[in-house]
């Protein structure tokens, strides 16, 4: 048998999986900087795309989308289970995510990525632009990939 795939489905505040994907920030994005659980909404929650990858109601990897105009906005809230890590769930999560913003018309897509993690997004084609700055504490850059349309 091989190994136990995942599902990946777009969901709203209010879905029956929403809370166990906030958990799952709070624990991989939150805790690990001694954030409360208070600290894990963002004001653009509702307004925002979920997209989570989860095997039943077990929610093991995340990214969430917020459209800023009509064709662009920004890529937040990227988290995979600590135990998954490094075995592509991410990048299936970017790339599932992109393939729908294609279909929405995004061209244009920008994040806010921790200094650690900027080699991952340029895997997944994201080039950093402007200057480093810090936010919940830690350095971060700001980067930014044109989508194919
Ligand atoms: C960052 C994170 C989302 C990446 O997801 P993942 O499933 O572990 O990563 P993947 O296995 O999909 O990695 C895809 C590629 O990026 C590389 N990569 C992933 N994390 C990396 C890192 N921190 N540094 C360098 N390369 C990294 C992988 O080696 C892989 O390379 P490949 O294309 O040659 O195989 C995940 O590790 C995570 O949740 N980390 C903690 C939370 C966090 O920092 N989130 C991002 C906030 S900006």
């Amino acid at each position: 048998m091989g190994e136990a795939d995942f599902e990946f489905t777009f969901i709203q505040p209010g879905h029956a999986l929403y809370e166990a994907e906030l958990e799952l920030r709070f624990r991989v994005l939150r805790e690990p900087l001694g954030h409360t659980r208070d600290a894990v909404k963002f004001p653009f929650e509702a307004q925002s795309l979920h997209l989570v990858a989860h095997q039943g109601d077990s929610v093991l990897g995340c990214v969430l989308f917020h459209p800023e105009d009509s064709h662009g906005g920004r890529l937040f809230q990227m988290a995979v289970t600590p135990h998954l890590q490094g075995q592509r769930l991410g990048a299936r999560l970017v790339h599932a995510l992109e393939a729908e913003l294609v279909r929405r018309g995004v061209t244009h897509v920008h994040l806010h990525a921790r200094q650690a993690v900027v080699p991952f997004y340029e895997r997944l084609g994201y080039s950093v632009y402007a200057e480093a700055f810090t936010e919940v504490g830690i350095p971060h850059r700001h980067m930014e990939k044109s989508l194919a349309t």
